[in-house]
């Protein structure tokens, strides 16, 4: 892409512009009171999602300038583009190819020449081989007793899509996935892991090393702590248990980069591989999904991947006004760079998705938290808003203050099953279940109309002083699944995926690489040695030296 394709040089961004002079005051409750038809003309459904996008501050007219926008920038060629295999990632000179990894076997595509698909369901087969053996309580520990709790030591996309799909999954357990317990561990500072060892028994625990690049520090210094507490529980007791045994019983290992995992010790038929071309924070769909086949069964995270295939056709097929990643992402962009409203703030209905929102700030921030263009012009928009989130009936208790009565605008997407609870065969809980799910799908819906409506959502006419007003007028989506299932989280994924892309597309960064996060790595690293070593901690500025110093004192008392 070339300079020309800075948005806000498009006529199609000033029309906008000039259009956001006119909808900046009106209010969301005249919008409503203007048009009956709202939910009609600004929701769709696929792939077992609704999308409701009739409580954004827009109207027809809006939506379809933005339309323009998404034509100008050549969103249905960049679409194509990804899809097809084609080097998206300009930075680093690469496809972007998570889609390719949720691709039937009977399809192809082929990327420089080489059809990719074969590997990717080789990639599977082999995973489905380990998953097998482990439910089966074939793959023995060093001391010939059956793995039963298996860690998987990650950071960033090789621990939080795992860790957000298995909780929300965690119902479609079959019982041959009983006997596995799967856990996660990513924090550098060892609590999670120092919590597992002291619980977990050595001769039945295996670690998953899931790592790109296999390089990452966090990563690399849990596994170290895990093979030494391994090494010196079950070689030390007298078994005489050989530390290659230990290696090949007790590390599966994920990456990118086998040199690295055979540098690293990983038994070669211990190793799943994935490729350069598939992003960390969109890798779940592969090998890195291994806890994931571990906790749902194989068939299961098949099903998971058909419903992300389901909306990756989707986005190649359906035209832009009823693609709903292009909407998605139409409604992000309107909200941020014509409305400035610059957070964003996820909130699902469904303890089950209580990791969503940390995934999704991995996969939108790191993904578009950019400010060059693809020429590497430092752009004068704005882009990724700052984004959080939380259950949603906790956040209700937490930080929906400031949703209602705060002074910053904050978009919302609000997420949750319209079933759930309607296959517990227990009859003393069925019933309660069911009118809990139905109370949180009222408190959802509630919420998004006091957060549009304000004080008119309540039709009392009385009084109220200020400080129980409600100024109303914040904008949200609504995203229904009609129930949490392996396909319907698959399709939920590959929509917040493409919504990223086609913002991406919008503002003309690369969304793929994450440069931003290498400069900390770097100096992380040179800190240590001044922590470790002693010097050059003179040549820092007064506050590092400060705390540093506060260290060294703290360990010599
Ligand atoms: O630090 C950022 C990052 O590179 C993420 O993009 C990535 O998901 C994470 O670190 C972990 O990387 P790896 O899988 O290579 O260990």
């Amino acid at each position: 892409m070339s300079g020309d394709g800075r948005p806000d040089r498009r006529s199609s961004w000033q029309a906008l512009a000039s259009h956001a002079e006119s909808m900046r005051s009106v209010h969301l409750r005249d919008l409503f009171d203007d048009t009956g038809d709202r939910f009609a003309h600004f929701s769709r459904h696929t792939a077992g999602l609704t999308l409701d996008l009739s409580k954004q501050r827009w109207q027809p007219e809006t939506l379809s300038l933005l339309l323009d926008l998404a034509r100008d920038a050549d969103v249905p060629g960049a679409i194509g583009r990804l899809l097809n295999g084609e080097r998206v990632n300009l930075s680093e000179g690469r496809p972007a190819l998570h889609t390719a990894l949720r691709l039937p076997e009977q399809a192809s595509l082929l990327v420089e020449g080489e059809d990719v698909v074969p590997a990717v369901h080789r990639s599977l087969a082999r995973m489905e081989a380990m998953v097998d053996k482990l439910h089966a309580g074939q793959w023995r520990g060093a001391t010939g007793h059956a793995i039963q709790d298996v860690v998987n030591l990650g950071v960033g996309g090789s621990d939080l899509g795992p860790l957000m799909v298995t909780q929300a999954l965690a119902d479609y357990r079959p019982p041959e996935a009983e006997r596995i317990r799967v856990h996660f561990a990513s924090t550098m500072d060892g609590s999670q892991l120092a919590d597992y060892l002291a619980r977990f028994q050595p001769e039945t625990t295996l670690f998953v090393l899931s790592s790109k690049s296999f390089t990452t520090i966090d990563t690399l210094t849990n596994a170290r702590t895990a093979r030494d507490w391994l090494f010196s529980r079950l070689v030390g007791n007298g078994d005489g248990v050989k530390r290659d045994l230990i290696m090949r019983q007790h590390f599966i290992g994920v990456s990118a980069s086998p040199d690295k995992m055979n540098e690293w010790g990983i038994d070669p038929t211990n190793q799943l591989e994935f490729w350069e071309w598939v992003g960390g924070r969109y890798s779940l769909w592969g090998a890195i999904g291994l806890p994931i086949a571990l906790i749902t069964g194989m068939a299961n995270f098949r099903s998971l991947l058909a419903g992300a295939h389901a909306m990756d056709c989707h986005f190649r097929e359906a035209p832009l006004a009823d693609n709903l990643p292009v909407l998605l992402a139409l409604a992000g962009i309107w909200n941020v760079n014509f409305l400035d409203i610059r957070a964003h703030s996820i909130l699902p209905y469904d303890g089950r998705l209580a990791y969503f929102s940390s995934y999704l700030e991995q996969l939108e921030m790191e993904s578009n938290g950019k400010s060059v263009t693809h020429d590497g012009d430092v752009v004068n928009y704005s882009t990724c808003p700052v984004l959080w989130g939380q259950v949603g009936p906790n956040a209700q208790h937490a930080f929906y203050q400031l949703l209602h009565q705060g002074t910053q605008a904050v978009a919302c997407d609000f997420i949750a099953p319209l079933k759930r609870y309607d296959d517990v065969t227990d009859p003393a809980t069925r019933e309660h279940l069911i009118d809990q799910h139905r109370l949180t799908l009222a408190n959802c819906f509630a919420q998004s109309r006091v957060l549009m409506l304000g004080d008119d959502a309540i039709d009392d006419r009385v009084e109220r002083p200020s400080y129980k007003r409600y100024r109303g007028n914040q904008p949200s989506t609504t995203v229904l699944l009609d129930r949490l299932t392996p396909e319907t989280l698959g399709a939920l994924i590959a929509l917040y995926e493409h919504k990223v892309f086609v913002q991406a597309t919008i503002w003309d960064i690369n969304p793929f690489d994450q440069w931003g996060v290498e400069l900390g790595k770097q100096i992380a690293g040179d800190t240590e040695r001044v922590l470790v070593s002693g010097q050059g901690v003179e040549s820092m500025d007064d506050s590092s030296r400060g705390l540093i110093q506060a260290l060294w004192a703290a360990e010599s008392s």
